[in-house]
């Protein structure tokens, strides 16, 4: 999917400039383009990469995994750490299908995930994450659970540890003051994290937005 947030043509330039993919990495591409099965694509790939690997990561979650293209940036910064990656899906056809591809990857034994609805899920799981890939935003299932999903992340991350949401502008349509509830809940999930007193965040107009919040 395309995203007009800044200008196409500079996003479609960033893009042509990414070196070639590795082969599962390129397949998933193919595979979006076919089914439309949502990825963040190579540019948000690398930022993902980019940032783990500079903060050293060890133990990170990516919150909706689809395919498992972004989980295979992550891990690949995680290689480097000695690293883990937890990742949720509440999917089953879509866990199969990232564990194959992450099998295909060479990655089975970095990354774990666990099927089922992330409100269910993250309660469970083990605090000090270093890095939070928050990627359900746009499939809420009410006005309310954009800004419940902060309130999870927050105590699962360590002091200094980051969170990173995306579709924070949603097709610019976080810029409407009579917005649909999805919406609606994307903009109160913003305001919430840049006045969270626990976090110091800044949101990037990457694609469809992408906020980046620091834990104090
Ligand atoms: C935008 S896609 C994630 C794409 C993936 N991060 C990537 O770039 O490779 C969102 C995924 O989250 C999953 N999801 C949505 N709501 C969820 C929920 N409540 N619990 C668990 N998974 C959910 C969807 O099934 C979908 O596969």
């Amino acid at each position: 999917m395309r995203y007009d947030i800044t200008n196409i043509a500079i996003e479609d330039y960033i893009l042509d400039l990414m070196p070639a993919r590795e082969r599962t990495l390129a397949e998933l591409e193919e595979r979006a383009r076919k089914t439309g099965l949502s990825l963040v694509g190579p540019v948000q790939g690398q930022f993902l990469y980019l940032q783990a690997l500079l903060m050293g990561a060890q133990k990170a979650l990516e919150v909706g995994i689809t395919t498992g293209y972004a989980a295979i940036y992550l891990a690949r910064a995680l290689e480097q750490t000695d690293g883990h990656l937890t990742a949720i899906e509440r999917h089953a056809d879509r866990v199969e299908l990232a564990s194959q591809v992450i099998g295909q990857a060479g990655l089975s034994d970095r990354i774990t995930i666990h099927q089922g609805d992330w409100t269910e899920v993250m309660p469970g799981l083990d605090h000090d994450f270093d890095l939070i890939f928050l990627d359900v935003l746009r499939s809420a299932a009410n006005a309310g659970q954009a800004t419940e999903a902060l309130e999870m992340c927050v105590p699962l991350l360590r002091p200094g540890g980051v969170l990173i949401a995306d579709n924070v502008l949603c097709s610019a349509q976080v810029l409407d003051e009579d917005a649909p509830p999805l919406v609606r809940g994307i903009q109160r999930f913003n305001q919430a994290l840049m006045l969270h007193p626990q976090l110091e965040s800044v949101i990037i107009p990457l694609r469809d937005g992408v906020a980046i919040c620091r834990k104090k």
